[in-house]
Parts: C-alpha cells; sequence; structure tokens
C-alpha cells in the first residue's frame, strides 16, 4: 500500500515529548494539559485557532493572523477576553517557557468555554473563553516538496457562506475531515474540494493553486479560508510581474495544468503531484519554484523588519 503523506507532515523531535501547553494563562506540561469535558469546543466544536510559524524569532505575519482571528471571534460574539497585545504576550510566554527560537509550530485555540450544562445554547458558558496554546518544534520534511502531494476530488464540497462560512477557523472542521477521509479512500493524501457550483475552490487544509502557461491561478476566494500564505503568494505574484488570476475554474482546467499547488503556514507552498490519478504537468515547476523562492525572501525582509 501507497504510504499516507500530509501536508502537516514534520520531521519527529524529541523535545515534542515535554513540551509546555498554554492553558487560560497556566504553562503546563503536555501530559497533564487538560480542559474540561463541559468545554463549548469539546462539546460543540465552538471556538476559533489560528495556526502560526516562529521563524527566527519571530512570529511570521502576526498581524495578518490576528485580523483574520479577532473578525471570526468578532462575527460569532466569541469575546477573546484580551486584546492582540495580550494573545502575543500569551504566545511569547509559551515559547520562553519551552525555549524554543525558530521551526516551531503553533496552534493557538480559543473555545466558548466551560458550559453549566452539555447543551448547545452560547448562555450556557457564562465563565469565560477557554486559550490553549500548543507550540511544537516542527520542520516540514523535505520529502513532499520533491515528490508533490496526490489529490483526489472528493464528493464533500465547500458550503455557501450562510451555511458555515469557510472564512470560520473554527474548532468543527467537520466538512474537511470528511473530505479529508474521502481523499484517503480514494487512495490520495488531500481532499480537493469544489464549490457549490462545482468549480474546483480548495483542498481540505490548504488553498489551491494551478499554473497554466506561465499564469498563476486561484479560485475566487468565495469558498475557501481566507488563507494567510494564499493572500502573500497572491501579492507576490503581483510584485514579481507572474499573471494571477483569482477565478471560476475547473476540474479540466486543474488537470490539465502545467504545475499546481497548495499553500498554508505549515507547508508554505507543496507541489501537487497528481490529481485524481493524473500526474500534474511533466513534474517540472519552475513557477512554483520561483513563488517558493520568493516566499522565502519575502519571510527574510519580515523577520528583519520586526526585529529592526
Ligand atoms: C481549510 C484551510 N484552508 C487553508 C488554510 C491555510 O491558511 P493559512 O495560509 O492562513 O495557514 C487553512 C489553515 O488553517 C485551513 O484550515
Amino acid at each position: 500500500m501507497t504510504q499516507t503523506h500530509t501536508t502537516h507532515d514534520a520531521l519527529e523531535d524529541p523535545r515534542n515529548a515535554d513540551i509546555l501547553i498554554y492553558v487560560n494563562g497556566d504553562l503546563v506540561h503536555r501530559d497533564d494539559a487538560k480542559v474540561s469535558v463541559y468545554d463549548s469546543g469539546f462539546l460543540l466544536g465552538d471556538g476559533m485557532w489560528e495556526g502560526l510559524r516562529l521563524y527566527d524569532g519571530v512570529w511570521s505575519f502576526f498581524d495578518d493572523h490576528m485580523d483574520r482571528f479577532f473578525d471570526s471571534c468578532k462575527a460569532v460574539s466569541l469575546d477573546v477576553g484580551m486584546d492582540r497585545a495580550g494573545i502575543f504576550a500569551a504566545l511569547e510566554a509559551t515559547r520562553k517557557a519551552n525555549d524554543m527560537h525558530t521551526d516551531v509550530h503553533c496552534r493557538l485555540m480559543l473555545t466558548r468555554g466551560v458550559k453549566v450544562k452539555p447543551f448547545q445554547h452560547p448562555s450556557l458558558s457564562r465563565s469565560g473563553p477557554t486559550l490553549v496554546i500548543i507550540c511544537e518544534h516542527s520542520k516540514p520534511v523535505d520529502r513532499l516538496h520533491g515528490t508533490g502531494i496526490r489529490l483526489a476530488t472528493v464528493p464533500q464540497v465547500r458550503g455557501l457562506p450562510m451555511s458555515q462560512d469557510a472564512k470560520y477557523n473554527s474548532h468543527s472542521k467537520l466538512n474537511c475531515v470528511i473530505a479529508c477521509l474521502q481523499a484517503e479512500q480514494a487512495g490520495a493524501d488531500e481532499g480537493l474540494m469544489l464549490d457549490p457550483h462545482g468549480f474546483v475552490n480548495t483542498t481540505n487544509a490548504c488553498n489551491f493553486f494551478i499554473v497554466r502557461k506561465g499564469a498563476v491561478w486561484t479560485s475566487t476566494g468565495d469558498y475557501c479560508m481566507n488563507g494567510v500564505t494564499r493572500q502573500k503568494v497572491i501579492d507576490l505574484c503581483r510584485a514579481e510581474g507572474i499573471p494571477i488570476f483569482e477565478k471560476n475554474f475547473s476540474l479540466y482546467e486543474a488537470v490539465s495544468a502545467d504545475e499546481a499547488f497548495l499553500t498554508g503556514t505549515f507547508g508554505a507552498q507543496t507541489p501537487v503531484a497528481e490529481i485524481d490519478g493524473k500526474a500534474i504537468g511533466t513534474g517540472d515547476r519552475p513557477v512554483t519554484a520561483r513563488i517558493q523562492a520568493a516566499y522565502k525572501a519575502l519571510i527574510a525582509r519580515h523577520i528583519a523588519a520586526q526585529k529592526a
């Protein structure tokens, strides 16, 4: 059986066995880091999260992540209980307690907190939000950058914003999990999801781009996560003079693309090897490589600017 890869494969790091986790202001060993079974996140998936990366002591694109996080929390009346300086201080406290400096991945999670009864109504959450920060030593494996990821088109679609807006990075990711299961059943690593009209939209965990005749295409953005990396890639293409289009396109154009890649904070840009068993292009990926290099340079500039 072919081994399944995920877009979040990281090198094993023994230091992660003893990390300290931030739980509502306390820093506790991962074995003792617990939230209540009455927590809104556990009961209902009622919470928001962000995946951030630390490069060379800098929380990369912190403001972009906080824009999305605070906007989402506001939209679902989830009181963060602190401002973005407070979140930054909590991140830093976690980082310092773990003596972490670079190649760190962080999952910052905020739920509506502990409920007085195990039911849905938000008013049952009365003791304030639960904030958990997991920071792990995390270096993405190089393997995927050579071989690329295998996608399968899945029946699970991205919904309309009035059902569950895909822009919510919510604890409830069941839509994405179902898509991922369907991809796994099809023998692929990740699911390629369509929008309600049948246009290619995104994958279950990353944003999706194709390259055709030197131009970069991605979905309109209407049904996918407003990925921080997605936007950085769009901005970089504009700055580098690479034609970039946010437009509707179908599987016809995706499968016959010259190159395809995924974007996300963890993996930056991950090449796509095949869709539904069909190889994408010849395996040469000059535009993807150019964008990967430009993104690396952007991170370096960002770090330098933050440290200045
Ligand atoms: C469904 C989905 N798409 C895309 C992304 C990538 O977003 P970003 O580039 O902000 O990491 C994520 C990350 O949380 C996600 O959950």
